[in-house]
């Protein structure tokens, strides 16, 4: 029996690492930790999710004020549910399909099978009216089995990545079951209004869910009313902004930038290793700069740094390859004992240091072909603490609808990109404040603390 709890967030991952040496559990860095500890604190409340390892299931126990409790995944599962169905079915469908999704029964039953267990160990944990707090696409099924069992509990469902238009959602086989596992909570928030119109299409097509004259934003299924909201997340504008005033951090974004000259310019990409953060497109554009404006180019270089993610998956496998090869080439056609036109690092970072690398980017790329939001754009804009730097944001980010001074592109059209780049790194300082400044301010307001209080109060009004 778990411990009860008015509260209960549900997420696959528990926010806590194991580090095996130290023998403890960390907490996990990020945004969404940051603003929802405060929260389970105050409410002693409960995060339900997995630890990271297969078949591993230690019983509730307590951390940095949180009350963790861990659903156990088999190894096969995790083949199953979370490399398959999460990973090689949902990631690439919602993400406009730009790797060809795989659909597979013997994917789906586990995933079934795991969401059931998870809406279990809600049901065990929840107080009698209690509220629950449901995280992203590898849990869709949990509102729907949770009404199920406990019909009268607050259910919430956040999608941390973007739901697809209905044209495409419409291949998964699985597509009402669903729908209707999501129409199970009382509020839907998703990243942008476009995913909140391509969920409602979907629903109303596909799951017979009604829209109630009069009342916008909502729709009913079952005789039940479902909020939807866009409720677009946000960064700890305050943790970034007071990491880059340290003389520490100052001093490392110093190093760094004395260690790229003779290059007049940093451009930086922060990124996860995944194909959807168009890395590999952001690369042929750079060498696109050298080939068209050698000059303005050689004046550069491009620091990417990226976090090893899903290795086992073959397309990430892939991507990594892609990428190696393409810094590979731009340094041996561009490069020469005295510069190095690509910098590249394959590493999880420390907080500080990534701080200290947005602190010293004069030009930030991200580029992603699709995605929920993107945190680092974000990140980048908190960590500026004056008016310079630029941002050069994908379109088809989530971020791009509130990011709008950026210089939007789209990262197919390489051309575009290069030429995008040579005016990046050849703007002028009044023309470049004269973007960052709204930016900063826009991040300054929303933060990731605006983010949750929106949620709850929607979720709890
Ligand atoms: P996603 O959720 O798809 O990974 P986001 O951009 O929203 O994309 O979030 C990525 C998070 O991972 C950010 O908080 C970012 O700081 C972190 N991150 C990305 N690359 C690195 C890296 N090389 N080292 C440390 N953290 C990283
Ligand atoms: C994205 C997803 C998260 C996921 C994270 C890392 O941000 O929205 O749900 O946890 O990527 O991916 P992983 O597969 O390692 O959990």
């Amino acid at each position: 029996m778990n411990p009860a709890s008015d509260f209960v967030m549900v997420a696959n991952r528990l926010p806590v690492s194991r580090d095996d040496e130290a023998d403890r559990w960390v907490t996990s860095p990020g945004g969404l930790v940051s603003a929802l500890v405060p929260i389970l604190t105050a409410r002693e409340g409960a995060w339900i999710g997995w630890t990271g390892a297969p078949d591993d299931a230690p019983p509730p126990f307590e951390h940095d004020g949180m009350r963790l409790i861990p659903v156990p995944l088999t190894a096969e599962e995790l083949e199953s549910y979370y490399l398959g169905f999460c990973n090689n079915t949902l990631w690439p469908l919602y993400h406009n399909a730009i790797r060809t999704p795989a659909y597979h029964r013997h994917w789906w039953r586990p995933y079934q099978a795991v969401n059931a267990r998870f809406a279990e160990a809600v049901a065990e944990t929840l107080n009698p009216g209690g509220t629950a707090w449901v995280h992203d696409y590898q849990l869709q099924l949990v509102p729907g089995s949770l009404r199920s069992l406990r019909p009268e509990v607050t259910i919430g469902f956040f999608l941390h990545i973007p739901f697809p238009p209905v044209e495409l959602f419409a291949y998964l086989p699985w597509r009402t079951s669903v729908l209707r596992g999501l129409l199970g909570s009382d509020v839907l928030a998703f990243q942008t209004e476009q995913s909140v119109t391509n969920f409602r299409d979907a629903a109303l097509r596909y799951a017979g869910a009604t829209e109630p004259p009069g009342r916008e934003g909502e729709l009913e299924f079952e005789g039940r009313r479902v909020r939807l909201q866009w409720a677009p997340i946000s960064v700890d504008a305050d943790a970034f902004e007071s990491a880059a005033g340290r003389p520490a951090v100052i001093d490392s974004a110093e190093r760094l930038r004395e260690r790229i000259r003779p290059a007049r310019k940093l451009m930086l990409g922060v990124d996860r290793l995944d194909y959807t953060k168009g890395i590999d497109h952001r690369l042929r554009a750079v060498q696109t700069f050298h080939e068209r404006h050698p000059e303005a180019a050689r004046d550069t270089v491009l620091l990417q740094l990226a976090v090893p993610s899903r290795e086992e998956v073959i397309q990430y496998a892939e991507q990594r390859e892609r990428v190696e090869r393409l810094v590979g080439q731009i340094n041996g056609e561009h490069g020469d004992p005295g510069y190095t036109p690509v910098v590249y690092m394959y590493r999880h970072l420390g907080f500080e240091e990534l701080v200290a690398a947005y602190l010293a980017a004069d030009v930030m790329l991200v580029t992603p072909l699709a995605d929920g939001m993107n945190l680092v754009a974000k990140e980048y804009i908190a960590s500026r603490t004056s008016d310079d730097g630029l941002l050069v944001l994908s379109e088809f980010a989530g971020a791009a609808a509130e990011l709008k001074e950026a210089l939007l592109v789209n990262p197919l059209d390489l051309d575009g990109l290069a030429e995008t780049l040579l005016y990046a790194v050849t703007i002028s300082r009044e023309a470049s404040a004269s973007r960052m400044r709204p930016l900063r301010q826009t991040v300054r307001e929303y933060d990731v603390y605006r983010w949750s209080r929106n949620c709850l109060e929607a979720l709890e009004s």
